[in-house]
């Protein structure tokens, strides 16, 4: 397979088709063996990335540092508080002026208009390091991760993704689902499941991959899948006031160890995009364990951590991942 993605952005997840993102997965692997080799070759030297994040961020900004770096390119980090954009200039003069000093940007906010907005005038390559819609990038990770656990072919894959499944990761999962072919559950109660355009987007989508989408507000739906998704309950930007409803909503969705014996799968793993609450480790868990009376959320410390959890393989893929957009983009 050889694909020329030069040039090429990357906002939502159907930005590309489902051949160009398995080439993506297939330089991703390349990548990620020749850096455990001790064999990379460098294609982007001297090449100058952007990285703007308008909402914090552990695991999106090192892969994207360190897969810059292992290619040889140069980043400037903006943090939340570090750039104009927004308050002092509009994102349509930020990209003009960006554009001409970039040879991609990446941006992390919660507009996906505003992402399109950088892109359309910045002219170079634009990455949606996540947005409340969308996130792209993770998607390459995760389809990664569970390729290389499923011994199976991948349109054989079951997952679910259990939990408020109306936000970037509920959506995206979707999507990415129907686009590789999977058989995808969406789990959720009613009030949180995703939005009737994006379900009908799974829908035409998987009428051409022949993917099976099931969305349901019945845990049992996770009966016979492979791997089992989560996400945190309220999302980066959300109001701390919807923690309460949040959680009276999303108790019966914990994954914990009667949930993961539902999939009826001695295999079965868990998956989430991290950073989790599990625990009173966190001054959220912490405050949410004062205000609330309950000491984990989304994923039960027994799940967390069990031999199941890949969610750590997960993170790493991340980087693999995004330094393969960034190579099929941009090299050379
Ligand atoms: N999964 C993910 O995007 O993590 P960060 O918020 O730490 O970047
Ligand atoms: N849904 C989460 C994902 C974090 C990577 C959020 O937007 O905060």
């Amino acid at each position: 397979m050889a694909f020329n993605l030069r040039g090429r952005s990357y906002l939502k997840i159907a930005d590309f088709t489902q051949r160009e993102m398995l080439f993506l997965l297939d330089l991703a692997r390349d990548l990620k063996r020749a850096k455990y080799a001790r064999a990379e070759q460098q294609a982007l030297t001297g090449k100058n990335i952007c990285l703007i994040f308008e909402k914090t961020s552990t695991r999106t900004r090192c892969a994207f540092e360190v897969a810059a770096y292992d290619q040889g390119a140069n980043v400037t980090y903006l943090d939340p508080a570090g750039s104009q954009i927004g308050h002092k200039e509009s994102m349509k003069d930020t990209a003009r002026v960006l554009g001409r000093m970039f040879d991609a940007i990446e941006y992390r906010g919660s507009s996906q208009e505003l992402v399109k907005e950088l892109s359309d005038y910045s002219g170079v390559p634009v990455y949606n390091g996540l947005t409340d819609d969308w996130h792209p990038t993770q998607m390459l990770a995760d389809m990664l991760t569970m390729m290389e656990h499923a011994d199976k072919p991948r349109s054989q894959i079951a997952y679910a993704y259990v939990g408020d499944a109306r936000n970037n990761m509920g959506n995206s999962l979707l999507i990415l689902g129907a686009m590789m072919g999977c058989d995808v559950r969406i789990i959720a109660p009613k009030e949180l499941q995703n939005e009737d355009n994006i379900q009908k987007m799974a829908q035409d989508i998987a009428a051409e991959t022949g993917a099976r989408i099931t969305i349901t507000d019945d845990v049992n739906a996770v009966d016979g899948v492979d791997f089992i998704h989560t996400d945190v309950w309220v999302s980066m930007g959300e109001p701390a006031e919807v923690w309460k409803d949040r959680i009276e909503l999303l108790m019966p969705y914990q994954v914990n160890a009667d949930l993961m014996a539902k999939a009826n799968n001695a295999n079965v793993k868990f998956m989430h995009c991290l950073p989790a609450f599990h625990n009173t480790e966190t001054k959220v868990g912490q405050d949410i364990a004062d205000k609330f009376g309950v000491t984990e959320l989304e994923v039960t410390e027994e799940v967390f951590e069990s031999p199941k959890n890949i969610a750590f393989e997960q993170a790493e893929n991340r980087m693999h991942t995004i330094k393969a957009i960034l190579v099929a983009t941009l090299g050379a």
